[in-house]
């Protein structure tokens, strides 16, 4: 069975499939009616969200089935310290997939070693959002044409940011990208995706402290929110908040199809004035995340009894009393699983739930 918890669950091919799919969607969408009448899907949200779970509701709404659920675990069994996966073992009697948010890092994948259903990780803590990935995907192809050979700027919290983090993942599959962080120090991307993404895959990136040095060189500027919930430090958010904002004078030196991407929300990054220029493309990209939920919705229910579209292969992973994770947003270190390491090629070893250094 397929469940999505990293955009690396998927092939490039099934990435690819699903975006297809997306377009194919947005121009037959009388076709999709009735597709999974019948159908129930399940949205676990531990943690705030607009889009996320709104754009599942719809999209499964719009695919004749039905949607169940909570937005605030407070309102469930969870109050009474059901584990996730029990809870994902008890929602799978009900549904026939689950998209699950929540605020520790690697739950989604905790919920999908037991569950009898698909698990869609709609986003954990600040490790990975996979498909907000599809989402920008489907964005790209649709505003640039294609997906290959593109310059993308990331800007804003790109330590937290795990939009960030799941694009970088995913843009390692395709061809000729280059990609430009734009951050202050306190907000680096980490150095895992460094490493293990972009140096292992041979993905070119450059670290630059403005938006002005580089925004000629954009095909994809990709903002995003500095996330306060994240900070165990409060002036240090403050010192960093407004560090890059994005206004009408900044975009005088952006090339004239570049396009605007946000994973949204937005909070001061993005002066309101830029939305009315044609590359703003984040509530266009809004929209997309419905249809691109929309398609893999489908696939995954067409692929769950297919052993062509199984889990990919893993690095061997060990428990190891001696090693503890010291991500305090970990899940290892919240419910009672077995903490769980793998070893890198370059002889790293890291928390198989959160990929965090050990
Ligand atoms: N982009 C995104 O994940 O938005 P929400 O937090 O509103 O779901």
């Amino acid at each position: 069975m397929k469940h999505l918890i990293d955009p690396t669950d998927f092939t490039k091919e099934e990435i690819d499939e699903i975006i297809e799919y997306g377009e194919y969607i947005i121009a037959n969408r009388e076709l999709f009616r009735d597709k999974l009448r019948y159908h129930k899907l399940a949205t676990l949200f531990y943690e705030p969200s607009t889009r996320t779970r709104l754009s599942f509701t719809s999209a499964m709404m719009e695919l004749g089935g039905n949607v169940l659920g909570f937005s605030d675990a407070r309102s469930s069994s969870v109050a009474k310290g059901e584990s996730v996966g029990d809870t994902a073992l008890t929602v799978g009697n009900f549904v026939d997939v689950i998209a699950m948010r929540h605020p520790l890092e690697g739950a989604p994948y905790v919920a999908s070693k037991v569950s009898k259903v698909p698990i869609i990780n709609a986003g954990d803590g600040s490790h990975a959002h996979p498909t907000q990935t599809l989402t920008d995907l489907l964005t790209i192809k649709r505003e640039l044409g294609h997906i290959d050979n593109i310059t993308i700027g990331f800007c804003g919290d790109l330590r937290f940011g795990r939009t960030v983090h799941s694009l970088i993942k995913a843009l390692s599959r395709y061809k000729g990208i280059d990609i430009v962080l734009i951050s202050p120090d306190e907000m680096r991307l980490p150095d895992y995706i460094k490493s293990d993404v972009c140096d292992k895959l041979g993905l070119r990136y450059k670290e630059v402290r403005s938006i002005e040095e580089v925004i000629g060189e954009l095909d994809v500027l990709y903002m995003t929110r500095v996330q306060k919930e994240r900070f165990l430090d409060e002036d240090e958010f403050e010192r960093v908040k407004d560090s890059f904002v994005l206004d009408c004078e900044k975009l005088k030196g952006a090339k004239p199809d570049m396009a605007i991407l946000h994973p949204l929300p937005r909070v001061n990054e993005i002066r309101q004035e830029v939305d009315a220029d044609p590359r703003a493309a984040y509530f266009r990209q809004v929209e997309n995340g419905k249809f691109v939920r929309m398609s893999l919705i489908c696939k995954l229910l067409e692929w769950k009894d297919d052993p062509s579209h199984s889990m990919p292969a893993h690095p061997e992973y060990f428990h190891d009393p001696g090693r503890h994770c010291r991500n305090t947003k970990c899940i290892c270190n919240h419910e009672n699983v077995t903490p769980l390491f793998h070893e890198t090629e370059s002889g790293i070893v890291r928390c198989v739930y959160c990929d965090s250094k050990v």
